[in-house]
């Protein structure tokens, strides 16, 4: 059964440089099920960005309405009461929260991965993954086995994600595709409902981006529900569907009709990206 996670209806975004005016989110609908796979590609300026940073409540939209189906944060992890739509079914709207509670739901609803992962460069891998569990409070908090469960559920992430013996290295001695890994792993650590990728294998070689894409399948086919921008065919053909964005709003979208597995051959892969190619180039890529 298909359960909704996210609802985008309606949304814009507009920039205005002097008298210039340019509609980056065009009315905009789209809905995001629990478990889905979402990849978003469209021509370089056509507003993925601006799209995604709206959906993780970084930016403001100016009409329109994002739904998040889940519940506000636990009251202990807020100090003052917040402005927080929170109605029977468990829905929360961004459009209704102020700054600081956009801020929590963020930390603990939404994972974000950018194309220049952004681990710490004075802090280990360890301790890149480790910052944003001592971040969010967790109900356990005052726990006294929580750092020993902490070192377990990372060394666990680490060896089960091939990071095992890059555990005490810092960024700077780890390859592009590690360190995206790292981050992959650092953003995802605390079990976010979503996790959004902007452009994560942007600027790795093949190899690198297949070991990152092996991750991405591997943490969806585990549940975690991921939007990801990308302008790369052979990763947008691991999910389940391709929404193609052309001047800030949707210009089509592929369903394929299943997800990709550990045993998916390499003829569903070029069988998919050439059905993908037909796709794009009748949209003018
Ligand atoms: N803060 C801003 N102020 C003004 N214009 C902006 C701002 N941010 C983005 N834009 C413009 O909005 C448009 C969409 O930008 P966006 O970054 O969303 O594109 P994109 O699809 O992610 O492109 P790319 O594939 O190159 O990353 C661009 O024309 C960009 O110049
Ligand atoms: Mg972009």
């Amino acid at each position: 059964m298909t359960e909704k996670l996210l609802e985008i209806q309606n949304l814009t975004k507009t920039y205005y440089e002097g008298t210039a005016e340019c509609r980056v989110v065009d009315n905009v609908d789209l809905i995001v099920n629990r478990g889905e796979f979402v990849m978003i590609m469209g021509a370089s300026g056509s507003g993925k960005t601006s799209l995604l940073h709206l959906i993780a409540g970084i930016d403001e939209s100016d009409t329109g309405t994002i739904t998040y189906a889940l519940p506000a944060p636990p009251p202990s992890s807020l100090t003052k009461a917040p402005v927080w739509r929170h109605t029977g079914n468990h829905t929360s709207d961004f459009s209704h929260m102020n700054e600081k509670t956009k801020a929590i739901f963020r930390r603990t609803n939404i994972g974000i991965v950018f194309q220049q992962q952004c681990l710490i460069p004075d802090l280990t891998v360890y301790e890149n993954i480790l910052l944003p569990m001592m971040l969010a409070r967790h109900p356990e908090g005052r726990d006294r086995n929580l750092p020993s469960r902490r070192k377990e559920i990372i060394f666990n992430l680490c060896s089960q994600f091939g990071l095992k013996e890059h555990i005490g290295k810092y960024p700077s001695q780890l390859s592009g595709g590690q360190q995206q890994r790292a981050a992959i792993l650092r953003s995802v650590v605390n079990k976010p409902p979503l996790l959004l990728c902007d452009e994560p294998t942007g600027s790795l070689n093949s190899a690198q981006t297949e070991l990152v894409m092996d991750l991405l399948n591997e943490l969806n086919r585990n549940g975690q529900t991921i939007v990801l921008v990308t302008h790369d065919r052979k990763v947008a053909v691991r999910g389940q569907r391709v929404v193609y964005i052309e001047d800030g709003h949707i210009a089509g979208e592929l369903r394929f009709p299943e997800a990709m597995s550990d045993d998916s051959s390499r003829e569903l892969y070029d069988e998919r990206e050439s059905e993908l190619t037909h796709f794009l180039q009748n949209r003018g890529w």
